[in-house]
């Protein structure tokens, strides 16, 4: 199997419910690796950069507002079919369809503060890693 980088954040609202330990706790017990790692409180131009595919749309203006209301950590996953099962851990958009055991089942109150981000395919992956993280910020696998 194919190991691949995805790119994940832990929104405001998990970061709040102090529950970022828990979360890292899934994906290493799914055997996705933390290769990098940041905490920030994003920045108004930072959130709509990154959320630009979505300006259009009806949400646009509250997800900004969500994601720059308190600090986010994000990190980039290393691991086999890491952009799936990444996804599959994190569990649909929507919590309320979300399957029992996933991170927005048990942290997410809403479908507008769902406490994660995950990159949806490969090339999105590259993509949103490169939007935050320098090459020389990814640590490889030393053993
Ligand atoms: S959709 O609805 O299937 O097209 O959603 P998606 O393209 O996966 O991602 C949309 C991102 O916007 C966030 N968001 C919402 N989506 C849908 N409806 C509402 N009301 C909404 N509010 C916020 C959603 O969580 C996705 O953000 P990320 O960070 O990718 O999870």
């Amino acid at each position: 199997m194919a190991i691949e980088r995805t790119f994940s954040i832990i929104k405001p609202d998990a970061v709040a419910k102090n529950v970022i330990g828990d979360i890292y706790s899934r994906f290493e017990k799914n055997g996705l690796r933390v290769v990098a790692a940041k905490m920030l409180h994003l920045t108004q131009a930072q959130a709509e950069g990154f959320y630009a595919e979505h300006s259009e749309r009806g949400f646009f203006k509250d997800l900004v507002a969500f994601m720059v209301s308190g600090p986010v950590i994000m990190q980039v996953l290393e691991g086999e079919n890491a952009v799936l099962k990444h996804r599959e851990i994190m569990g649909a958009t929507n919590p309320k369809e979300a399957a029992a055991g996933t991170i927005r089942a048990d942290f997410a109150s809403s479908i507008d503060e769902n406490a994660v981000h995950g990159s949806d395919a490969l090339d999105t992956a590259q993509r949103e890693i490169a939007y935050f993280f320098s090459n020389d910020e990814l640590c490889a696998r030393t053993r």
